[in-house]
């Protein structure tokens, strides 16, 4: 098994491991209103990722890919996604881009999802013409480029050079031809970088904030001297990271992912602006647990209570979601009054 096969691994067993943190969605409180004046019928969450449309604002995000043992997690998301009528994203595709042995453990996905929505997913330092490789890989509908800076750093074989980055994800943006969402991986995202992604055309962002899988806690795990854990609560929460993109939301497509635990959750990203939420260790922890029937019933609950919640919000789709009144935390208010965001949206 090589370093990266291994490592691969190792990201699954403490992704599976990890402790759970409190929901970053609990400083959001939605307001109740008695009449909401609609019926469950009326409802449809169909949303639209720049000129993709999604019938249900739910996607299994980035996971794996790249050994034995994630093909075959890969092989159940894809059933999952396949049944449920969800997108789904692979893990980075780096390891089939080095070597074509491991190809099958990436596009098993399209082998059982044939017509299924399927996002490819590289690292920001990828060459372009491995870009567009990754796309036909999958024939995907999608491409994630993800930026995951703090993880290179504790992790102990990590990179160290990011300044190519924005250059090389302006350059992919021109190269391929499907629409491509930059994404977190758990870090969350600010007002700045957002500036710096819509400068170089970047029109879909996934914020992944803080509050679900941690990769300072993972990576921080795999090194010897497990002396990085200080810097465990770094980043953005992911309802600090919506806030933070709201003065972009006319703008840009803005994806929710990172620590969504409930369908409430979901609904309070969407809320705060997103067009979709992502859902990565609440699924790869119930299909391993608790097998892949358990996992499609996960989000099968996850699609009938977000449509209860809409129902008693009064809100018919996504656009009346974005309406929904609400209030913040001190904590987030006073977040959001010091970084300005209210004054910068308007
Ligand atoms: C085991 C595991 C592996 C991951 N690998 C990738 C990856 O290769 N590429 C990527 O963009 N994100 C990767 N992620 C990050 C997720 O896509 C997501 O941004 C993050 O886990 C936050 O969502 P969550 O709290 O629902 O897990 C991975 C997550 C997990 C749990």
């Amino acid at each position: 098994m090589t370093t990266r096969e291994q490592r691969k691994d190792e990201h699954i067993r403490l992704a599976l491991s990890h402790p759970v943190t409190q929901s970053s969605f609990d400083g959001i409180q939605l307001v109740h209103r008695s009449i909401p004046a609609i019926k469950r019928s009326d409802i449809s969450l169909e949303t639209q990722i720049d000129s993709l449309t999604l019938n249900f604002p739910l996607y299994i995000n980035a996971m794996t890919g790249g050994s034995k043992w994630a093909g075959e997690i890969n092989r159940k998301l894809a059933i999952i996604s396949r049944e449920t009528d969800i997108a789904m994203a692979v893990g980075s595709m780096h390891a089939a881009l080095k070597n074509e042995e491991l190809i099958p453990t990436y596009r098993i996905i399209r082998e059982i999802n044939p017509h299924g929505k399927v996002f490819a997913n590289i690292g920001a330092d990828v060459p372009l013409s491995s870009a567009a490789r990754a796309v036909d890989m999958l024939t995907a509908d999608a491409l994630q480029i993800h930026l995951n800076a703090p993880q290179e750093v504790v992790m102990p074989e990590g990179g160290r050079d990011f300044s190519d980055w924005l250059t090389n994800i302006e350059g992919i943006i021109r190269s391929v031809d499907v629409p491509v969402i930059v994404k977190e991986v758990g870090f969350g995202m600010s007002a700045e970088t957002l500036e710096q992604l819509r400068g170089i055309g970047v029109q879909i962002v996934d914020v992944s904030g803080r509050g679900g899988t941690n990769f300072i806690y993972i990576e921080n795990e795999r090194r010897p001297q497990k002396d990085q854990s200080y810097l465990s609560e770094w980043g953005q929460t992911t309802s600090v990271s919506l806030l933070e993109s709201q003065p972009f939301q006319q703008e840009m497509t803005i994806l929710a992912s990172g620590g969504i635990q409930s369908p409430l959750d979901a609904i309070k990203s969407i809320v705060l602006g997103a067009k979709a939420a992502g859902l990565s260790r609440a699924v790869l922890t119930e299909v391993e647990t608790n097998g892949l029937e358990a996992a499609i019933q996960l989000i099968e609950t996850f699609k009938a209570h977000m449509i209860d919640i809409s129902l008693i919000l009064g809100a018919r789709n996504i656009n009346e979601l974005h309406q929904v009144p609400y209030v913040l935390s001190p904590e987030l208010e006073s977040w959001q009054r010091q970084r300005n965001l209210k004054e910068r949206s308007k």
